[in-house]
């Protein structure tokens, strides 16, 4: 039977790159969509960038740019990216869509009738130097609980404990670094205790979770009636005003999984079918991926939406854990932090396909990056054991082609064919890792069987041509056999082995079907060997590529006058401090400036103005920068962030040490401003 499967990975924020703890879960996702493919069934897989909220207006602003502006240029970025990786998206739209604003109008308005709204005033944080609420993950300070530093103003990293962000203790805000102040705030909040029998039943009895998500929200939020969810913010706030309460937006987490729905919409509108033939079908299976920290949004909110909507509940939430690297979290200093650009210019993306592939199970656990692993993975696995069944034998019939019956084998295509099913209920379960065991063995019979009938010496042979065509014959249907099970998965290598052989490899039965008589193409490369130095390049910290800071990068907190950037106050500044006079392009280009990133800061004891900065230019020794800045910024806020430097300005010898360039600020009056470039620079890059 044909199943209609609509299949979503989670949308990414449209405020930075997409790195390799995302593509874990694009590369889950679209596995399963292409496995689901060549079984023959009917899918969608729909995605869209996450475009609303604080930071990406935050971030817009400071680099003087419509937020617009800014999400038009992610959402090229990102799906370039997904190209790349070979992502079969069949949509990809955006939270920020006529389409979006209707659906989510759809259910606001079934919400209002069935008197899930209500309204009351709360107490929030608010940050006075960029004039804006602030949400939870954008506010630091100590747990509440154990102290911890530095912890978000929802959960504690350290002892687990979830909290308020009021409750922090010294909190300040990571957009500006200020003291957040109590504000009263008029908001929305939809009533989710009516639903919780509806929830507790999907959750713990449909099927549709793992059972340790299931357990999970038994114990944490369903043992007890569920809080009211705040779903609207006050201006200014990057999304859509709601409908019927004037300056409020809905809280991006609202808008955000109905992007799902408006992308399956615009799909449908683009290709002629019906959303409701999709979404409100029983008969269709709604699966979503997503990570472990997005759960409770999945889990509850959402099904409560798509209830009142009147929408399918998912069939499937298919949640999994992050990605560590050696062990540990991913790093921007430590160089962990590896976006898909910077992965792409030094690594295969089937390389990283494959190695996902062979360690996800249907666990949430975190799952690690090891270099040793990924190469040993690659080389001996990919290239070891199933690019080199054509390579060893492809070769040897290129002119004859396959014999025109299929020889005896011993019963190995037979068994290859048995696996089937076993694959597939591995790939459908989403243990790829599995799945990638069962293949592998297959590699290793066919393997064994090259090794033993040996084609090399038969090549010697004249008198044992047929022999050396039928063995050929043999290990190619094996290679082919092999290649349709890992097509999800390398959908390339599987292209370019099926046209080898002239086979169109687009389908799973073609496992059981034995190729005879056929054309064998001149044997290509098929796949490289990965080598070592190249995968720890990839992770050398000074050359690190922050694409775009996943939080926006520090705003001084000095005067108020610091958020009127872009606000048109060019003309006082500029007539405290005239223009110079003027110069030759000559003269300008003696001037070296160049993107550099801070590696390391500090204050300089006994300098009341000086911050030591240790500044990147990508390659090459760091340099030694004494900077007056102190005023406006703390050593913390500046570490991991762009900056712009004279390169070539002759060491300066201070009294606290040697000052090796200069760092390039705006400012009157005794205002700093730090030069941010624009998303995609990187160290080293001249400014022209
Ligand atoms: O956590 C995130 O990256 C969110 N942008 C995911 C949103 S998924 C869906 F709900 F839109
Ligand atoms: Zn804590």
């Amino acid at each position: 039977m044909t199943r209609q499967i609509l299949v979503t990975s989670a949308l990414p924020y449209a405020n930075g790159p997409i790195h390799l703890g995302h593509l874990v879960e694009y590369i889950q996702t679209d596995i399963f969509a292409r496995f689901q493919r060549l079984r023959g069934h009917n899918v969608a897989y729909l995605c869209a960038d996450d475009t609303h909220g604080t930071a990406i207006m935050i971030r817009a602003q400071k680099e003087g740019r419509t937020p617009e502006q800014l999400i038009a240029d992610m959402t090229v970025q990102h799906q370039r990216d997904f190209a790349a990786f070979g992502l079969s998206f069949d949509h990809y739209g955006s939270t920020n869509s006529p389409a979006n604003y209707a659906v989510a109008s759809g259910i606001w308005a079934k919400l209002r009738a069935a008197d899930m709204v209500v309204e009351r005033s709360v107490e929030r944080l608010y940050d006075p130097v960029q004039k804006t609420f602030l949400a939870d993950r954008f506010v630091v300070g100590e747990c509440p609980r154990c102290g911890t530093k530095e912890q978000y103003g929802d959960s504690c990293e350290s002892c687990g404990s979830t909290y308020t962000a009021t409750e922090l203790k010294n909190p300040r805000s990571v957009h500006s670094g200020a003291t957040p102040e109590l504000r009263p705030s008029q908001q929305l909040f939809v009533r989710l205790t009516g639903l919780q029998p509806m929830l507790t039943e999907w959750t713990q009895r449909s099927g549709a979770l793992q059972s340790e998500v299931a357990n999970y929200l038994a114990g944490h939020f369903l043992d007890k009636p569920l809080q009211d969810w705040d779903v609207s913010r006050p201006a200014p706030y990057f999304g859509f005003e709601i409908p019927d309460a004037k300056g409020q937006y809905w809280y991006v987490w609202f808008d955000a999984p109905i992007g799902y729905i408006a992308a399956a919409k615009e799909w449908c509108e683009r290709t002629g079918q019906s959303l409701d033939a999709w979404w409100k079908n029983p008969q269709c299976e709604v699966v979503h991926f997503l990570g472990k920290d997005i759960t409770y949004f999945h889990t509850l909110f959402w099904p409560a939406l798509l209830h009142v909507g009147g929408y399918q509940l998912p069939k499937r939430v298919q949640i999994h854990g992050f990605l560590r690297v050696n062990g540990e979290k991913m790093s921007k200093s430590k160089g962990t932090f590896v976006t898909a650009a910077r992965y792409l210019e030094y690594l295969d993306a089937e390389w990283l396909r494959y190695y996902y592939a062979s360690k996800l199970s249907n666990k949430i656990d975190d799952l690690d990056f090891q270099q040793d692993e990924f190469v040993g993975k690659v080389n001996s696995d990919l290239v070891g054991r199933v690019v080199n069944l054509a390579s060893r034998s492809a070769r040897f019939v290129e002119a004859t082609g396959l014999s025109a019956h299929y020889p005896d084998d011993g019963g190995l295509f037979a068994r290859g064919a048995a696996a089937s099913e076993a694959i597939a209920t591995a790939y459908e379960a989403c243990d790829y890792r599995e799945a990638m065991r069962l293949v592998m063995t297959l590699a290793d019979a066919a393997n064994e069987y090259v090794e033993k009938r040996a084609p090399w010496t038969l090549k010697k042979d004249p008198a044992r041509a047929q022999e050396l065509q039928d063995v050929c014959t043999v290990v190619l249907n094996l290679f082919h056999q092999i290649v349709v099970y890992l097509q999800p998965v390398l959908p390339a290598l599987a292209a370019r082995g099926a046209a080898l052989l002239g086979s169109r490899g687009d389908r799973w039965e073609l496992a059981q079907t034995r190729l005879v008589g056929g054309k064998v193409a001149k044997f290509e490369h098929l796949m490289a060997r990965v080598e070592l130095d190249k995968v720890q390049a990839m992770f050398v910290p000074e050359a690190a590529v922050p694409v775009a800071p996943v939080a926006p990068a520090p705003t001084p907190t000095i005067t108020p006058a610091a958020t009127a950037v872009g606000t048109g106050d060019a003309g006082d500044a500029l007539s405290k401090e005239p223009l110079a006079s003027e110069i030759g392009i000559d003269e300008f280009q003696k001037v070296d400036l160049r993107i550099a990133k801070v590696i390391a800061a500090e204050a300089v004891p006994d300098a009341k103005k000086l911050l030591r900065l240790t500044l990147s230019l990508g390659s090459g020794p760091t340099r030694n920068v004494f900077a007056g800045i102190k005023s406006a910024y703390e050593p913390e806020q500046l570490v991991g962030r762009l900056v712009v430097m004279v390169a070539n300005l002759a060491p300066r010898k201070m009294k606290f040490g040697l000052s090796e360039g200069m760092v390039i600020a705006a400012g009157t009056d005794g205002e700093v401003f730090l030069l941010s470039p624009d998303a995609g620079a990187r160290p080293g890059q001249r400014l022209h």
